[in-house]
C-alpha cells in the first residue's frame, strides 16, 4: 500500500505532490512526507504523523522547488512516527527514497550497512535503499543511474521506489517490482505516482510501468530502462480521457455513500455490454475469452474480503445451474494448500484493484502450474488483468471509499452474467435479459425508497458494541459482508454467521445487548430462516431483518424489518446488499467516524 508521488518540471512541486497525495490517501494515512530541492540547492524533507492535511500545515508554501517526491504511508515495517515516515535519506543528505512494497531482505542489508559505518535513524525497511545506493555510489564509484539499476538484483521482495538526488535535480528515477506505479506524461513537466486518480488532473497520457523497469524522468523525456532486455525501450503513453479518471463527491458528504448510490448506473453500464443474438448470449468483456467451458471440470474462485464474498456468492449461484464442482479460498490461504485439482480446472480471481499481493501471488502460482486463470477486475492496467489470461473490466468507475460497495456490485452482477453466458453455451437455453434489464431501475427505486428506513435503523441501534450477521445459503456470503463493512467504517466488532450454525456455539453470545441482523427474505432458506431468528428471540435479542414487505409473521418476530418489495426474488440480494452497505454508512457517521478512510486499512492491500 501506501501512495507515491512525483513531479519534475519548471513549475512549483510542493502544490501538486500535495495534491497527488490527497489523492492516494486512500493507499493509507499513518504518516506522510515529501523531499523537495529549494533552489535548485537545498534539501528540504518535511514529515508528519496523520494525514496530508498534517503535511499540509507545516510546509512553507513560499518554498520553490522544481522537482520533489511525496509519501503517504500504511505502515508495515516500524511503527507509526515521524522517523518512519517517507522520504528517508542517506547519511550525508543526498540521496532520498521514498517507497511502496516490502524489502524482504532488508535486515540482512542494513546488518552489511551499519558494519560499514552506514547509520539508520528509522525502523523502516526503505531506509536501506538510500543507504545502499549511497554505498554504491560512493564507494564503489559507479554512477546514480546504474547504482539504481542495482537495486533490481539487491532487494528482495516487492517495490515501487522514487528516488531523488540533491546532487542532480534534473532527474527523478522510478522503479517498479510488484508495486504500482504510473508516469504521467506532461508537456515541459513530468509526473509519477501509484495511481491514476493522482495524476487525471495534469495529463491523460500515461505509461504503467512493468516489473523490472526503471523510469529515468526529466521536464521534458521520459526514458524507460528494462531490466529483462538489459537496455532503454521505447515505450508509447496509452490515452485515458480525464472524465474517466477524476473522482468528485458531487455533493455526497462522503465518497461511500456517492459510490453505493452510484451502484445503479454501474449495473446500468455493464448492462449495455450485454446482447442477445438470436438465442446467443453477447458479453462485450467476455466474447474474447476462448475457454473451452464444456471441458472444465472445476472451477476454483481465489479473491480476499469483499471480493472474496462475492465470489462465495457466485459458487451457490453458479452450483444450482452449472455442471461445476466450486471452490473458493482466500488468497492469503492458497500459500498452506497443497493444490490437488484436476488438469481441467478454471482458476477464477476477483480483485477490485487489481493489485492485492495475495491476489497477484496465487495468480503466479498457479498460471506457474500451467492452469488458465480469468479474473474479475476494476481495473484493466492492473497487475491481475495483465497477468491472467482472460478479464473481465468490472467497469464500476473509480471507487475512492476504502470500504469496497459499488467494485461488490459490480463483481455480483459479473459474476451471474458469467454464469448466465455459460449457461446458454452449455445448455443453449434462452436466458431472461429482461430480468436483468430491469434491475438497474429496480435498484434506483429500492435506494430511493429504504435510505430513510435505513437510517431511522441506524439511529436506533449505533451504540451498541457487537453485531450478529445471520442468513443461510447463498445470502450467508452476503451476512459477512454486511458484518465486514460495519466493522470497517464503524470499529464495532460485528460477525457474519450462518443461521444454522448458531446452534453449535455462537447462540451463546446472544443477550439483549447483542443485535441480531438476519437476511430473511422469501426464498429457498426462508422458513429455516424464520426457525433461526425465533432462536435468537428467544434469548432476547433485538432482530433487524432484511425481509419481504408485508410479510406478516417476520413483521411480529423481528423489532424492525427492512422490507424488499414482493418482486422476483432474483433482485432481492442485490437489494438486501444496499442495505447492508448503508446501514454500515449510517452507523458509521452517527458515530463520526472517517468513513472513506477508516483507521488502519488502505484500498490496495501490495503487501503479502
Ligand atoms: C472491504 C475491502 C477489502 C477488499 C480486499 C480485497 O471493503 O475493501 O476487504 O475487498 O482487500 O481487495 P481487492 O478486491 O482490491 O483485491
Amino acid at each position: 500500500m501506501c501512495g507515491i508521488f512525483g513531479y519534475i518540471g519548471n513549475k512549483n512541486c510542493i502544490p501538486f505532490i500535495i495534491s497527488g497525495l490527497e489523492k492516494l490517501e486512500y493507499r493509507g494515512y499513518d504518516s506522510a512526507g515529501m523531499a523537495y530541492i529549494r533552489n535548485d540547492s537545498v534539501l528540504e524533507i518535511k514529515k508528519v504523523v496523520g494525514k496530508v492535511q498534517n503535511l499540509k500545515e507545516i510546509l512553507d508554501f513560499s518554498d520553490f522547488s522544481k522537482v520533489g517526491i511525496g509519501h503517504t504511508r500504511w505502515a508495515t515495517h516500524g511503527g507509526i512516527s515521524v522517523e518512519n515516515a517517507h522520504p528517508h535519506t542517506d547519511c550525508k543528505g543526498n540521496i532520498v527514497v521514498v517507497h511502496n512494497g516490502i524489502i524482504e531482505n532488508y535486515k540482512e542489508l542494513k546488518e552489511l550497512l551499519i558494519n560499514k559505518g552506514h547509520v539508520f535513524k528509522s525502523q523502516t525497511d526503505t531506509e536501506v535503499i538510500p543507504h545502499l545506493l549511497e554505498e554504491m555510489v560512493d564507494k564503489e564509484e559507479i554512477g546514480l543511474e546504474e547504482a539504481v539499476k542495482e537495486l533490481f538484483k539487491k532487494l528482495e521482495g516487492a517495490f515501487a521506489l522514487l528516488i531523488m538526488d540533491k546532487r542532480n535535480p534534473n532527474i527523478l528515477y522510478a522503479l517498479r517490482k510488484q508495486s504500482p506505479l504510473i508516469v504521467g506524461f506532461g508537456i515541459g513537466e513530468n509526473f509519477i505516482a501509484s495511481d491514476i486518480p493522482a495524476l487525471g488532473d495534469y495529463t491523460d497520457r500515461f505509461y504503467y510501468l512493468k516489473d523490472n523497469q526503471m523510469a529515468k524522468i526529466s521536464a521534458n523525456e521520459i526514458k524507460v530502462y528494462d531490466m529483462g532486455v538489459g537496455k532503454y525501450i521505447g515505450v508509447e503513453p496509452i490515452r485515458i480521457p480525464q472524465d474517466r479518471i477524476r473522482a468528485e463527491k458531487n455533493g455526497y458528504p462522503h465518497f461511500m455513500l456517492k459510490e453505493i448510490f452510484e451502484q445503479p448506473l454501474v449495473v446500468r453500464r455493464i448492462l449495455s455490454t450485454v446482447n442477445k443474438n438470436r438465442d446467443e448470449l453477447q458479453i462485450e468483456d467476455i466474447k474474447s475469452i476462448d475457454i473451452s467451458w464444456e471441458k472444465i471440470k472445476k472451477v476454483f474462485i481465489v479473491a480476499c474480503g469483499t471480493s472474496y464474498h462475492a465470489g462465495y456468492y457466485a459458487k451457490f449461484l453458479w452450483e444450482e445451474e452449472l455442471p461445476y464442482f466450486i471452490e473458493v479460498e482466500l488468497a492469503s490461504q492458497m500459500h498452506h494448500r497443497n493444490l490437488r485439482v484436476p488438469d481441467e480446472t478454471l482458476f477464477i480471481t476477483i480483485s477490485q484493484s487489481g493489485e492485492t499481493a495475495d491476489v497477484i501471488s496465487t495468480l503466479r502460482k498457479v498460471k506457474e502450474k500451467g492452469f488458465k486463470v480469468l479474473s474479475l477486475v476494476n481495473n484493466p492496467q492492473s497487475t491481475v488483468a495483465r497477468e491472467s489470461d482472460y478479464f473481465i473490466n468490472l467497469r464500476a468507475g473509480i471507487e475512492i471509499g476504502v470500504a469496497a460497495t459499488k467494485t461488490f456490485m459490480a463483481e455480483l452482477v459479473y459474476l451471474g452474467l458469467l454464469k448466465e453466458y455459460v449457461k446458454n453455451k452449455l445448455y443453449k437455453v434462452k436466458i431472461d435479459l429482461d430480468k436483468w434489464n430491469m434491475l438497474p431501475t429496480y435498484l434506483e427505486n429500492y435506494l430511493s425508497n429504504i435510505k430513510d428506513q435505513v437510517f431511522e435503523t441506524a439511529k436506533k441501534y449505533y451504540q451498541k458494541k457487537n453485531f450478529l450477521y445471520l442468513a443461510r445459503g447463498r445470502n450467508f456470503p452476503l451476512a459477512l459482508e454486511g458484518a465486514l463493512k460495519l466493522k470497517e467504517i464503524s470499529y464495532i466488532h460485528a460477525e457474519g454467521i450462518p443461521a444454522g450454525e448458531m446452534k453449535h456455539g455462537p447462540i451463546a453470545l446472544l443477550d439483549p445487548e447483542t443485535p441480531v441482523f438476519g437476511i430473511a427474505y422469501k426464498d429457498d432458506a426462508y422458513s429455516k430462516m424464520i426457525n433461526n431468528l425465533e432462536e435468537a428471540k428467544a434469548r432476547r435479542a433485538p432482530i433487524i431483518a432484511i425481509g419481504n414487505e408485508k410479510d406478516k409473521k417476520l413483521e411480529n418476530l423481528v423489532d424492525d424489518l427492512i422490507p424488499v418489495p414482493n418482486i422476483d426474488p432474483f433482485y432481492y440480494p442485490y437489494m438486501g446488499v444496499m442495505v447492508l452497505q448503508l446501514f454500515a454508512y449510517y452507523v458509521a457517521d452517527l458515530l463520526g467516524r472517517e468513513i472513506d478512510q477508516p483507521r488502519n486499512l488502505a484500498k490496495s492491500v501490495t503487501v503479502e
